[in-house]
């Protein structure tokens, strides 16, 4: 099924920097009219005069009681959502904090559900729409010290699994995404969260396995133009995941020799 997004509004958490800045980007260049939030405000209206009018700036913190209810209200008809927001956290399971076990979580899945939720509702009168949330590939498979990041995009995959299913009778649609290593600040603020001054993954890992956001952003702007359940920049690791999901022993020996 192919949708034309042209004149389409799309609202993108996370939008000030990485794949949410990128996918803004795009989505304009696709034609349709962004509501970009994140919490830096000099940032998103920096972006959002590189972008002209077809975009907008909701800024606040997706986390807080009350906002997405207001990211909503102000962003009036609203075709797509892309729950990107989110950060990471580089800790053993013995060692974890649980505060910023509980953040990640709140980021990471209770306000994208939130999010999805509400806009959802919207949606349904309008009977279209199209809910996108970040995952990983780390939904599919977890590494040593990433345990309660894979959670959370694990728990957002089952999530959308299920909203997919609930909101067909609607023509809605629910995507997940899953980005491989991607150029950001992802790595720097995952590092200072988890205690660490900086991140090398990003500089150390190899070229074949870390991407630039725009590849994410094109992907998701091809979904949103024909709905598809998963987004993947690497077929790779999409074949990967699966088989370590088939063969949970060989992956964790695999993965094990890796980390
Ligand atoms: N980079 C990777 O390798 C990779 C791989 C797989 C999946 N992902 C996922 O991709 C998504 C985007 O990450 P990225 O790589 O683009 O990293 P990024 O550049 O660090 O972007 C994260 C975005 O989230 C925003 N944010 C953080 N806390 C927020 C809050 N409480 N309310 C609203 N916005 C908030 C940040 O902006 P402010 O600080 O201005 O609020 C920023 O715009 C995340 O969900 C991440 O888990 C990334």
């Amino acid at each position: 099924m192919k949708v034309a997004l042209e004149g389409k509004t799309i609202v993108i958490t996370g939008a000030s920097s990485g794949i949410g800045a990128a996918t803004a980007r795009a989505c304009v260049a696709a034609g349709m009219h962004c509501v970009i939030n994140a919490r830096r405000k000099d940032k998103l209206h920096l972006l959002a005069k590189e972008l002209g009018e077809n975009c907008i700036v909701v800024e606040g913190d997706v986390t807080e009681d009350g906002f997405n209810q207001h990211l909503l209200d102000e962003s009036g008809d609203v075709y797509a959502i892309f729950a990107n927001a989110g950060h990471g956290l580089n800790q053993s399971m013995i060692d974890c904090d649980m505060k910023q076990c509980k953040e990640l979580f709140e980021l990471n899945v209770f306000s994208a559900i939130e999010l999805a939720s509400l806009g959802a509702k919207q949606m349904v009168t309008n009977q279209s729409g199209h809910i996108l949330l970040c995952a990983s590939c780390l939904s599919k498979f977890a590494t040593p010290k990433h345990g309660v990041y894979s959670a959370s995009k694990s728990a957002l995959e089952a999530m959308a699994k299920s909203m997919r299913m609930e909101l067909k009778k609607d023509k809605m649609f629910v995507s997940t995404v899953h980005p491989i290593g991607t150029r950001t600040e992802f790595f720097d603020v995952s590092a200072v969260r988890s205690g660490k001054e900086e991140s090398t993954f990003s500089s150390q890992s190899p070229s074949w396995l870390m991407q630039p956001p725009e590849k994410v952003a094109n992907a998701v702007v091809r979904c949103l133009g024909r709905p598809k359940p998963e987004v993947w920049t690497s077929l790779p690791m999409r074949l990967i995941s699966t088989s370590f999901s088939a063969f949970p022993k060989v992956a964790s020996t695999i993965i094990q020799r890796f980390s």
